[in-house]
């Protein structure tokens, strides 16, 4: 999972529960790298899972609730970051449904060693769009924040109902998105 994820995350614990939840997190998980993330490293999907269960145990919020609100921070630095990707979408639904196709497939370049998930844009219409996720990586909490988050980039709001799929083992979800 590249650095910048991890670096991401940091802050959003720091700036929600302090400099020193961020040193309790990473000195409880004890990840293998040391825990001193750089943005242009790569580091295992499984220090982040385990950044997060020590979150969760010592704030007693919900792994998914947690990595929900990352999700929805973090689309503002994509935003910062990467304006071309929004401006290039006109609107909300457009640029969800860009993901797949252009946006991840574009990181993928930057970063040819990037874990992405995959994207089909089962339905869709001016209201509602119905998205499935799909990723052993099980980081569909990160894409309901990150799909409210974008939401907030054009200045709508919308509703997002989850759908777990697959005996509820996090690897495949439907979001069924609805403007408000
Ligand atoms: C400008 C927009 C975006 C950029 C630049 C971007 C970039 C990235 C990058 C760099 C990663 C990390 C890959 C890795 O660590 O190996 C990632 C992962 C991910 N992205 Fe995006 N992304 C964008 C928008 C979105 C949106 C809108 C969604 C959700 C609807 C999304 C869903 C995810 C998820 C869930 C992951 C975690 C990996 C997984 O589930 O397998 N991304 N993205």
């Amino acid at each position: 999972m590249k650095g910048m994820v991890f670096t991401e995350f940091l802050d959003f614990v720091a700036e929600r529960f302090g400099d020193n939840m961020v040193d309790d997190i990473i000195e409880a998980s004890a990840p293998p790298s040391g825990g001193a993330y750089t943005a242009v490293g790569t580091y295992s999907h499984g220090e982040m899972v385990g950044l997060c269960g020590a979150l969760a145990e010592r704030t007693a919020v919900p792994v998914g609730d947690l990595v929900r609100d990352f999700g929805d921070r973090l689309s503002d630095t994509f935003a910062r970051d990467f304006p071309d990707f929004f401006k290039r979408a006109g609107n909300l639904f457009d640029f969800l449904a860009s993901i797949e196709e252009h946006i991840h497939a574009e990181v993928l370049k930057l970063y040819p060693d990037a874990e992405l998930p995959r994207f089909v844009v089962e339905e869709r219409t001016a209201a509602r769009m119905v998205m499935l996720y799909r990723s052993p990586r099980r980081m569909g909490h990160l894409s309901e924040g990150l799909i409210t988050g974008s939401a907030r980039q054009y200045d709508v709001e919308v509703r997002v109902r989850v759908e777990e799929l697959e005996a509820g083992d996090g690897t495949a979800s439907r979001f069924h998105i609805e403007l408000v």
